[in-house]
């Protein structure tokens, strides 16, 4: 039976970003994807490290920091290794909403005009967000090469099904054969109540690319659609929040709603001309929040998890994985892991 120090089951963005911080931790790590590395919700996402959205839950405000503190060196890091380009597409934002947050200025209707002439705010407050955004494309397409590159074993087509507690280790049985690890981490995303029987579920996102000759170099965004410049007249515009289970199917008279949201916030992209569509599934638990921590009750520490990341999985991976290494490594830990504990929930069947 082949063996590996740590197993990591899950080959997304959380997967992959976990085994780099481990490795450089000096750690040997095998990932596990059942099939082909970033191809799920990391690829579909529209790649908004959005730290500040005020719709996010409060509990997460820790870890977005820590997350959003670590993104340049975890971009970094993944060009160097891969020698491919993650750049950053746009480094500000504009949030619509029904109240101005605490702690945030009011844009003038002048400033909202140099950036984004015709934004429709409608009544409600308007501000301003330092926060970046990325292209998951470009990133699910680098992390595979660095995380290769790193000397992580990164298995694709290669699905675990079974996973056995024993005295010498825990058996990983896949699809290709079974594995003895010291540990298993799963980050196994929206397929988490498969493996490793956690209550998160799929929220599907339909989501549209579109092209448009009008400058725009700033992320808008409201409770309802975000519309995120990709450069080059490129856009992307979100998205659907739907339990649909594991359907991906794109539908489009939802694509069309979703195009009238978009063109309500900021009219200008009504004349886009949709280049293409998509659907992802964002890992979602019962209270919206990550599932982050160890798994096994007894203290063995061998047993771990890192899932539901939802509608932030993207600006909260190096986040993850440091706190995650820090679980494992048994140091103390940079964010309190409170709101994520794995036991919150009645455990259906936790291997
Ligand atoms: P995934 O990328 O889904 O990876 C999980 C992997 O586990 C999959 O590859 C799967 O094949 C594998 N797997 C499952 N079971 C097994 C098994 N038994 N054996 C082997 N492999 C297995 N986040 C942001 O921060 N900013 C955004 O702007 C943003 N926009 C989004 C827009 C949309 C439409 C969607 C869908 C998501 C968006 N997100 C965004 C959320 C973000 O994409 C997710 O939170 C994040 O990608 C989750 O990463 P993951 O690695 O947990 O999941
Ligand atoms: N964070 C963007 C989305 O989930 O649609």
């Amino acid at each position: 039976m082949d063996s590996t120090e740590i197993a990591i089951v899950g080959g997304g963005i959380i997967g992959l970003s976990l085994a780099l911080e481990l490795v450089a931790a000096g750690r040997q790590v095998t990932v596990f994807e059942r099939g082909t590395a970033a191809s799920e919700a990391s690829v579909a996402a529209a790649g908004m490290l959005a730290d500040q959205d005020p719709e996010n839950p409060a509990e997460l405000k820790q870890l977005s920091s820590l997350s959003r503190s670590l993104w340049t060196d975890f971009r970094q890091q993944v060009e160097r290794l891969s020698g491919m380009a993650v750049p950053v597409h746009t480094r500000r934002s504009i949030q619509v909403a029904h109240h101005l947050p605490e702690g945030f200025t009011e844009a003038t209707p002048e400033e909202i005009a140099s950036v984004a002439p015709g934004l429709n705010t409608s009544g409600k407050s308007a501000f301003f967000l330092e926060e970046e955004s990325i292209c998951p494309p470009e990133l699910s397409a680098a992390l595979p090469v660095a995380v290769r590159a790193a000397g992580i074993s990164l298995l694709e087509q290669t699905s675990v099904e079974a996973v056995h507690d024993r005295a010498d280790g825990i058996e990983i049985v896949t699809s290709n054969g079974s594995w003895l690890a010291g540990q298993v981490v799963y980050t196994t995303g929206a397929w988490a109540a498969q493996l490793p029987g956690l209550p998160a579920a799929p929220r599907k996102g339909q989501m549209i690319y579109a092209s448009l000759d009008h400058p725009l170099d700033c992320v808008l965004r409201s409770p309802d659609v975000y519309i995120v410049p990709r450069g080059g007249g490129y856009f992307v515009i979100g998205a659907t929040v739907e339990d649909a289970g594991f359907d991906k199917q794109v539908h489009d008279d939802d694509i069309q709603a979703l195009l009238a949201r978009a063109a309500a916030l900021w009219p200008p992209i009504g004349n886009a001309t949709i280049v293409s569509t998509w659907a992802g599934l964002r890992p979602v638990s019962p209270d919206h929040l990550p599932i982050l921590g160890p798994l096994d009750d007894q203290g063995k520490g061998r047993t771990w998890a890192a899932v539901a990341h939802y509608r932030n999985g993207i600006l909260q991976a190096p986040g993850t994985a440091r706190l995650m290494r820090e679980f494992i490594e048994g140091q103390q830990l940079s964010v309190d892991p409170t709101p994520f504990r794995c036991d919150r929930f009645a455990l259906s069947s936790v291997q």
